[in-house]
């Protein structure tokens, strides 16, 4: 059994849509994919999606981003609607959501989605990843999802991400008989979101800041996210939404992020141009885990 993650497929792009349709439909019938969010804030185009990965791979293993839950003015309804529509069309597809165990030979491997959101500074500043930015706009007027994010009122919790985070009750009693494999869409740790000098060579682009009064870290994820983590003692947790590829060892754990993002992040050099294919996490042919993680090892 082999193991793949993916995030960030957004196929509202037709370029993006066909590098999807373009996986093999017989390299991977025995397959694992994570798909850790951003499909399509498009119904229909999110289930197309889902089934069309659905057909390639033995399971499929998916949690929503911020994008599939964004509704057009013209739209009814709220974004937790949305969501838990979107929960049933999975489970219609055998599309899973919830954590689950399978046995590899002699290997017990559980695959654990987690649900979560980000946190603003200003909703709560000891959950929030929010690292300071000299110049940044406080108020994100760019960032869309203030406005196609619509929520109802979450009694009884906090913030939108204190409703998602309790949704992850079912989480299993893991040990070392296990390996553990998490994912989230969002992003647990604030070393996460800037790069490493390593990784900016290796994409070959110049450190500058394309949007200087955007900082991503306001809205990329929360702390608790890693809790969680460490609570189900994972080996690999996978995620997405920056759009920045990265493959790093913190504390024992390695955290993965193998985002497709828009063609002009490619274009641009930001994910690389040749992405080729989800990206092969576990191999059990291989003996196990196939990464060997470069920056951030401590
Ligand atoms: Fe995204």
């Amino acid at each position: 059994m082999r193991i793949f993650a993916l995030s960030d497929i957004h196929i509202d792009y037709q370029e993006n849509l066909r590098w999807v349709e373009a996986i093999s439909d017989t390299d991977y019938v025995r397959d694992v994919l994570i798909l850790a969010g951003d499909v399509s804030h498009d119904r229909d185009l999110c289930a197309q999606a889902l089934e069309c990965v659905r057909r390639k791979f033995a399971r499929v293993f998916f949690v929503p981003g911020n994008h599939d839950l964004w509704l057009r003015s013209d739209e009814s309804g709220d974004s937790l609607q949305k969501c838990t529509e979107l929960l049933d069309r999975c489970r219609q597809l055998d599309v899973h959501t919830q954590p689950r165990c399978l046995t590899d030979t002699s290997t017990r491997i559980w695959i654990v989605p987690l649900f979560a959101w980000y946190v603003r500074p200003e909703e709560d500043p000891h959950e929030s990843l929010f690292v300071p930015k000299q110049g940044e706009d406080p108020h994100l007027g760019m960032w869309v999802d203030n406005r196609a994010i619509r929520w109802p009122s979450f009694d009884g919790f906090k913030t939108a991400a204190a409703y998602f985070l309790a949704q992850n009750q079912d989480l299993p009693q893991t040990d070392d008989t296990a390996v553990v494999i998490s994912f989230s869409h969002f992003v647990p740790r604030p070393e996460l979101i800037f790069p490493t000098f390593a990784e900016l060579e290796s994409l070959g682009i110049v450190p500058v800041d394309p949007q200087p009064r955007f900082n991503f870290s306001r809205v990329a994820g929360c702390h608790s996210l890693e809790c969680l983590i460490r609570q189900l003692r994972s080996q690999v947790h996978i995620y997405g939404h920056q759009h920045r590829n990265r493959q790093r060892h913190i504390d024992g754990i390695t955290y993965l992020s193998h985002c497709l993002g828009y063609p002009r992040e490619r274009a641009h050099g930001k994910i690389p141009k040749n992405l080729q294919q989800p990206l092969l996490v576990w191999d059990t042919d291989a003996g196990g885990r196939v990464l060997s993680c470069s920056g951030g090892e401590r």
